[in-house]
């Protein structure tokens, strides 16, 4: 089976005079597939394995207007579905509002984020719903980078279903990383914009409604990407990275990093006022991914990935260039541990692992908000902007390296690994670990498995799809029983 879920997407590509980021790797499929039968490179799909792998990234439809940012393209979900030993694959666009207006108009009608500054207010910015994907209540979500709607996905069909009712109700806003406590279906979210109080959170109910919105206030406006949460708390993040006010006035885009400020974490209850918050100082830092937090008697732990400041001649911050590489999404990052004492006020952190660049953060989703064991990251090329060219796991208490993956360190291009618990599960590393790979040397596009419990092993199965599947962001894992309540 190969068609098209849909004749309208049929698209003529539109060239290659856009950049290097709509081509090669990058470049955007023109069609939507649904397969099966695919074809078994290697293994076999184990039959405990049930549940769907979804990856969100972008995919632009129509040639842009003018700069294009990869947090401009359409957002596109590619879709592995596990049933019983059987593997099918489905990609779709999420149908956003601007994305039927673009299709209805046959060409782009909005700017990306470097054609929209102050000051042109004609220009229209286009929520891609392209960045993260997270399962509430059976259903996915399609978040944006800059804070965007909420738009639900049937993770089988993944047919748009419309905007989360919830979040419509709140400021209309979601980051682009938000969590979901998988024992209680709760979801808890951040907004942040750039006007006071700069921050709210809340939290989605497991019947859909929204339980909670309070403010947050910050000194200014940032740039926060991602939050964390343990059974109790939430913790928000306010880092010395942020927008430059003067230009931005002026109509210019610019990112400063403050090395002379502190990275602040604030704690808050689950479903406390936000005036209740309280901050913790560590050294100044950026940071886009947390593996994931938890309790720890008076203590609040939380594992990350913190961006490290690039330095100048003499060994000092260049504060310039770790703006400019945290714009461009280069990453250079180490596996990193803070602690919090919520009696003592006492602060620790300490870098876990300092080998490896590692991001793209992901753990057994079940124990999102508990101790957690593994991690598993990507290996981050140091050189080439979106370039993951190995699985990692990582031992989250002690920091060690448990071993990795890479088919050709050179020219793998593997999307976001999640660990995929298996049926009757005995060990938090009980699964698979799960993720695309485009191999530009043999031109070949695989779906691995691997082992979680032995990531150096190499895949335990390989499956080949008929077309690339272009590079891309966030990912995430939605086990059968949780499908179920779609
Ligand atoms: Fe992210």
């Amino acid at each position: 089976m190969n068609d098209r879920t849909d004749s309208q997407h049929l698209a003529a590509p539109f060239g290659d005079d856009y950049g290097p980021l709509l081509t090669g790797v990058h470049a955007p499929l023109t069609e939507e597939y649904a397969l099966e039968d695919l074809k078994l490179i290697k293994g076999r799909i184990p039959s405990d394995l049930n549940g769907v792998y979804l990856r969100a990234g972008p995919n632009a439809r129509y040639a842009p207007n003018g700069r294009y940012h990869p947090f401009d393209g359409d957002g596109m979900v590619h879709a592995a579905r596990f049933q019983q030993g059987r593997l099918t694959y489905r990609n779709r666009w999420v149908q956003t509002d601007g994305f039927k207006e673009e299709l209805a108009a046959g060409k782009s009608t909005h700017y990306g984020i470097r054609e929209t500054l102050k000051g042109r207010s004609d220009r229209r910015l286009k929520d891609t719903a392209n960045t993260d994907l997270i399962g509430h209540r059976g259903r996915a979500l399609a978040l944006w980078y800059m804070s965007g709607d909420a738009y639900e996905i049937d993770p089988i069909t993944l047919q748009t279903l419309g905007k989360s009712q919830a979040i419509s109700q709140s400021g209309g806003k979601i980051s682009a990383h938000a969590k979901v406590d998988e024992v209680t279906e709760e979801l808890l979210f951040f907004d942040y914009g750039n006007d006071a109080p700069y921050m709210h959170y809340g939290v989605i109910g497991a019947d859909g409604a929204l339980k909670h919105y309070v403010p947050i206030e910050l000194p200014g406006p940032r740039l926060p990407h991602d939050m964390a949460v343990t059974e109790r708390w939430s913790i928000l993040h306010d880092l010395p990275l942020f927008h430059d006010h003067e230009a931005m006035a002026l109509g210019r885009h610019r990112i400063d990093f403050h090395p002379e400020m502190k990275s602040r974490f604030g704690v808050i209850g689950r479903f406390a006022p936000g005036e209740s918050i309280r901050w913790f100082a560590f050294s100044p830092c950026y940071l886009y991914h947390v593996v994931n937090a938890w309790e720890d008697g008076d203590w609040v732990v939380m594992v990350g990935c913190r961006y490290m400041p690039a330095l100048d001649a003499q060994g000092g911050i260049d504060a310039r260039r770790t703006a400019k590489n945290v714009a461009e999404l280069e990453m250079h990052a180490r596996l990193w541990e803070w602690k919090m004492n919520l009696r003592s006020g006492e602060t620790a952190e300490r870098m876990l692992n300092g080998q490896h660049n590692a991001e793209f953060p992901t753990c057994n989703g079940r124990l999102i908000g508990r101790k957690t064991r593994y991690g598993y990251l990507i290996d981050h090329s140091e050189t080439v902007t979106l370039q993951w060219s190995g699985v990692r796991k990582y031992d989250l208490f002690t920091g060690e390296d448990l071993g990795g993956w890479s088919d050709d360190p050179q020219h793998s291009w593997y999307s976001e690994p999640w660990f995929a618990e298996a049926d009757h599960a005995s060990a938090e590393d009980h699964g698979y670990v799960v993720a695309f790979q485009w191999n530009d040397a043999l031109k070949r596009q695989t779906l691995d498995l691997f082992d979680a419990r032995d990531l150096a092993r190499g895949p335990i199965a390989q499956v080949g799809l008929p077309h690339r599947v272009p590079t891309g962001f966030h990912a995430c894992w939605i086990e059968a029983d949780r499908l179920a309540r779609r």
